[in-house]
């Protein structure tokens, strides 16, 4: 699916807000569950340390201070909020979901709240549908969340998992705006690599051994990575009539520093506009696009009317792409 922006009805980001746990875990940690190295963890992924959630923190946890934080920097209460989306493969549980539980909390009791499932690229799906019901005019002011806290299911014996991934949220609003927000997405989904990256025995499907936790094909999601980054960016661009030169800041899913150094260097990207925080953080799944956003905006890359390039892509295997004049002011 690809399209550009509705004229007339603009939508943008207003609000951003970004949590992760206190708790930090070096590579060298890791070393007490499987057998592994800093050495090999930098030099195959670029991770230095990654957050891990605590016994007592579901997804929410996380979620409603990013989203507090999302909601202040907009000048919102959760009142104001008719449309929650919470993009997660982590939520609290199945059911109720995680943006119910949210919206109650938030106060907002006229928002239609519903959780989202697209793997990693589940903050760029629901950026979409968000933008997507504004723009119709079916919501008038959406909070759309990303997060995970995938380390509650990774399989802490599994060397080519657990070193990869750290947990975290960040969450947007979305508003209408006078001036030009987003200017397109592209969003796809490949259902025959699904098993590269799969959690069997999480739903319906019975199997043999059940073991609920993250299995992957690293190589094959490898390859699949470094082609799809550019392949949607570029397709996305050329939509809306827009170069890699008028890119201030490209925030790419925070999955691996190689992967992300391929991408930039295909595309043609200026080191200095390309946010990286996967070496403090891992890759936090849906987190990481928000994370990323919220990183660029305390450092100062992230100001109003920058055009800001963003591709996810994860399990499915889905990818999306978009591109936005940034609205938002100030620093989450
Ligand atoms: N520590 C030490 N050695 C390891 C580790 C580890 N943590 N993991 C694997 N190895 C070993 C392997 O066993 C293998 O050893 P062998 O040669 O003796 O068999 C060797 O290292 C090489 O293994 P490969 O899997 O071929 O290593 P590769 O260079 O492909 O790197 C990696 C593995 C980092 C997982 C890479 O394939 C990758 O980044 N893939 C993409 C993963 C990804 O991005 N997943 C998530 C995307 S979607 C989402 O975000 C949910």
């Amino acid at each position: 699916m690809i399209g550009t922006a509705k004229q007339g009805l603009e939508v943008s980001i207003t609000g951003l807000g970004a949590k992760v746990p206190d708790r930090v875990v070096t590579n060298d940690e890791l070393k007490q569950y499987v057998d592994t190295s800093d050495e090999w963890i930098q030099e195959r992924t670029g991770i230095r340390e990654r957050r891990i959630a605590d016994k007592s923190q579901a997804l929410s946890d996380l979620a409603l201070p990013a989203s507090r934080d999302a909601l202040a920097q907009a000048g919102l209460e959760g009142k104001d909020i008719d449309l929650l989306i919470v993009a997660t493969v982590t939520p609290d549980m199945s059911f109720p979901s995680t943006a119910a539980i949210m919206a109650d909390e938030l106060g907002a009791a006229d928002a239609a709240a519903y959780d989202l499932s697209a793997g990693c690229t589940g903050f760029m799906y629901a950026l979409a549908q968000g933008y997507g019901m504004l723009a119709s005019g079916l919501a008038k002011r959406a909070l759309i969340v990303g997060g995970d806290v995938l380390s509650r299911i990774l399989d802490w014996g599994d060397r080519s998992t657990l070193v990869l991934f750290g947990d975290g949220a960040g969450a947007v609003t979305l508003e209408v705006v006078p001036d030009e927000g987003f200017l397109g997405f592209e969003l796809g989904a490949d259902g025959k690599g699904g098993r590269n990256l799969w959690l069997p025995g999480s739903g319906s499907r019975l199997f043999d051994e059940p073991d609920k936790y993250v299995k992957m094909n690293g190589p094959e999601v490898f390859k699949f990575a470094t082609r799809i980054l550019v392949q949607s960016a570029e397709d996305l661009m050329e939509k809306c009539g827009v170069s890699i030169d008028e890119v201030d800041v490209y925030v790419p899913h925070q999955a691996n520093r190689r992967i992300i150094d391929h991408a930039t260097r295909k595309l043609g990207v200026p080191s200095d506009r390309v946010v990286i925080n996967v070496d403090r953080y891992g890759n936090t799944s849906s987190g990481s696009i928000p994370l990323a956003l919220a990183e660029a905006a305390t450092d100062g890359r992230l100001e109003p009317g920058k055009l800001v390039l963003m591709t996810g892509m994860g399990a499915g295997l889905t990818w999306g792409s978009s591109l936005i004049r940034w609205t938002a002011n100030g620093t989450p």
